[in-house]
């Protein structure tokens, strides 16, 4: 694979070659729980990326069944697979908007893009 500066049209070594990022960034506003959060993480779990951000986001059941960790996506839900039927149905015993997700069911995409999250307190 050959780089070429669009520019000057020399080559350039592979190292110089923009790659382009495929990670979402999370951000976690600051909650009760503890401070705001922001890194990006990759594609998988949002409990499992909630946990390694050490989010403010509490969580209880971690299954679907207390709706504890209920946040409010305020951006990049497009990075968030669909919720199943179980988050749904907690959800409307919740009677929750629908920008809420359960971060212990949520399933980040790759991508490029920011998911921004509040935690929901009751
Ligand atoms: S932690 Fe109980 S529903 Fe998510």
């Amino acid at each position: 694979m050959q780089i070429v500066d669009g520019d000057a049209g020399r080559e350039l070594p592979l190292s110089a070659a923009a790659t382009p990022s495929i990670m979402p960034r999370l951000e976690v506003l600051g909650s009760a729980h503890g401070p705001a959060v922001t890194l990006d993480i990759a594609a998988g779990r949002l409990l499992d990326a909630c946990d390694d951000a050490r989010a403010p986001v509490s969580f209880s059941c971690r299954s679907a069944s207390c709706g504890t960790c209920r946040v409010e996506v305020l951006a990049g839900a497009a990075l968030l697979d669909p919720p199943g039927p179980d988050e749904l149905e907690v959800l409307a015993i919740f009677a929750a908007s629908p920008a809420e997700r359960l971060a212990c069911q949520a399933i980040i995409r790759a991508g490029d893009g920011l998911i921004r999250l509040g935690p929901v307190d009751d």
